[in-house]
């Protein structure tokens, strides 16, 4: 195989699209006796480090779960820290994801947040909207069947206006509705800090998504992570319901 050719199948096995979920920063505090809140801090750096380093190597989407629609029943302080820390983060980072060419959008419900977070979000989204490098998607009050919910809604709401039919109602249809209908489904989705689930993240759109999960704490997770978990990905065989044979056919045409 020629220098050239090989190049060509490392970078064809580049994700486009990584979806992490970010676990772990309660753990890393923990461990070194702080409050849990200190971890949430230190995770923001992680997230700096990683959407750097997706910049940087070219991949078109990272979409990382910051917030879920379960984690309101935390402690009061921890969900003041982390909305406190979601709009000092924001407003310490746009200046930079925006010269960087960073497309910043959010996926979830924004209606519970407050009204200065609100605004600011909004804001952030209108000055990186023509942005063309990374798109970062933040998944904030985020739940896999929120989305479904109101993507479902959406194509009722379609049905009982008379511009489609209940029988439309199909995946493809639905598929219009949901969350990132505009990006390509994640490829690569990984959970730091070892739980092997996926607690209500993005349902729909993983259908097909190769899985990965590593014990490392999110404060700790680094750019030689990333390229360990992408090693993975490129090392797996995506079938998508076909045979081997198939498959290997197809990646030679
Ligand atoms: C992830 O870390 C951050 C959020 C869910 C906001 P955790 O806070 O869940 O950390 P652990 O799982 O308790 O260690
Ligand atoms: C998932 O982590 C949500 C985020 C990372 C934002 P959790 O820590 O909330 O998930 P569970 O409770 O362990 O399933
Ligand atoms: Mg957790």
């Amino acid at each position: 195989m020629s220098a050239e050719r090989s190049e060509v199948t490392a970078r064809d096995c580049w994700p486009r699209h990584v979806a992490i979920v970010m676990d772990g920063n309660g753990r890393w505090a923990q461990r070194q006796s702080l409050p849990r809140t200190a971890g949430h801090r230190e995770g923001a750096k992680a997230v700096r480090r990683v959407v750097q380093a997706c910049s940087e190597r070219g991949i078109e989407v990272l979409t990382l779960f910051a917030f879920s629609s379960e984690n309101w029943g935390r402690p009061r302080r921890e969900i003041e820290v982390l909305m406190s820390l979601f709009l000092t983060t924001l407003r310490a980072e746009i200046r930079r994801l925006d010269n960087a060419n960073i497309r910043l959008r959010f996926i979830g419900d924004p209606n519970a947040f407050s009204a200065t977070l609100q605004d600011y979000i909004a804001k952030a989204q209108r000055r990186t909207a023509a942005n063309t490098g990374l798109t970062l998607v933040i998944a904030a009050n985020y739940g896999g069947r929120w989305d479904i919910a109101q993507a479902a809604r959406r194509a009722t709401e379609e049905v009982a206006a008379g511009r489609l039919q209940p029988a439309d109602i199909t995946p493809e249809l639905l598929q219009r509705f949901v969350c990132l209908a505009d990006v390509p489904e994640p490829d690569l989705f990984i959970r730091t800090a070892g739980e092997l689930r996926i607690s209500n993240f993005l349902l729909w759109q993983m259908a097909y998504t190769e899985l990965y999960f590593t014990d490392r704490l999110w404060p700790d997770f680094d750019v030689d992570d990333l390229e360990t978990a992408c090693a993975a990905f490129a090392g797996r065989q995506r079938r998508f319901g076909l045979t081997n044979e198939q498959t290997a056919r197809q990646d030679d045409a």
